[in-house]
């Protein structure tokens, strides 16, 4: 049988899926999910608990998985669906999940880069339109540190955040696809992005405060990536008072949309991979960290957060 690779964040939500699912394990596959399992609750959260990313179907299945993800994701954005906001929030986000680790995968391939974008719009106005959307994402857990779900947590939090700051929606759309993909550097590097940066020794150090300047030459390199995008993955990592980088660029360089995905960054930084209680974070960063963000983000991202 020839097998091909699948995402596992593709696999959400209750409907049930018309194809076998397998895993690889030395060189063999093993059949893991039957024809008529779903992928909800606590078998969703076992999956994500292997750190499994793809997994494999029959290539004559194939047409049947391609429907299966169509209708999962017209369902979820169907809010007369009749499915939950749950259901719903977590097909979205795996859907946004899977165009990131796609575009880290493909960052050459223009057909991968504009459909995430069309993707992400589709998910702003998602964010805006459904009053539960937002806290519905960003209360899923990203139990295996995932780089490309840290991105989509990033971008969740950004559009909450530019809402609140009345932000352009038009911009907000290209400021989210920045979001989505800022960590575009690290898709490339050796470096173990899930630990810590406390816990990183002086080589590790040195290759992350270089994944922003990284990825964003692999995005200008590549004609397609829009410019605002390539400045949110170059300028992310920069701070009001000069102590960033990749540039130590000043306040009145860094793009008040970069300032947003910063903000945003460093809040979903010390969740998910600082191990730090949400709710403490905000309150750490408006006493530690003023000065390096802007107050009014700081105080909005905390308002934020107490309302999930
Ligand atoms: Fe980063
Ligand atoms: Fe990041």
């Amino acid at each position: 049988m020839e097998y091909v690779s699948i995402r596992v964040s593709t696999l959400r939500g209750d409907q049930k899926i018309n194809f076998n699912v397998f895993v690889k394990i030395n060189d063999k596959h093993i059949l893991y999910l039957r024809q008529g399992d779903s992928f909800e609750g606590v078998r969703l959260k076992r999956l994500k608990e292997k750190k499994l990313k793809k997994m494999y179907i029959s290539a004559e299945d194939e047409p049947g998985y391609l429907d299966y993800m169509k209708k999962n994701i017209e369902m979820a954005y169907d809010n007369k669906s009749g499915k939950s906001i749950e259901t719903r929030g977590e097909i979205i986000q795996g859907q946004q999940q899977s165009n990131v680790d796609q575009v880290f995968e493909n960052p050459e391939n223009v057909q991968v880069y504009n459909d995430t974008k069309q993707s992400a719009n589709q998910y702003v106005d998602f964010l805006m339109r459904e009053s539960k959307a937002v806290a519905t994402v960003l209360n899923i857990e990203n139990i295996d540190k995932s780089k490309s779900h840290h991105g989509v947590s990033v971008a969740t939090l950004s559009v909450a955040l530019a809402e609140k700051l009345k932000v352009d929606p038009k911009i907000v759309q290209m400021m989210a696809l920045g979001a989505l993909l800022h960590d575009l550097g690290h898709s490339t590097a050796n470096l173990d992005t899930s630990k810590p940066v406390t816990q990183m020794n002086a080589d590790e150090l040195k290759l992350f405060r270089e994944h922003p300047k990284l990825g964003a030459q692999i995005a200008q390199d590549k004609k397609h990536f829009d410019q605002l995008v390539v400045r949110i993955i170059n300028e992310h990592e920069e701070l009001l008072d000069g102590t960033g980088f990749p540039a130590a660029l000043k306040e009145n360089q860094i793009d008040p949309m970069s300032q947003i995905v910063a903000s945003c960054n460093a809040f979903d930084r010390l969740v998910t991979f600082e191990n730090i209680p949400r709710a403490e974070v905000a309150k750490k960063m408006i006493i530690e960290r003023v000065g390096q963000y802007p107050l009014n983000h700081l105080q909005g991202i905390a308002e934020i957060i107490k309302n999930l």
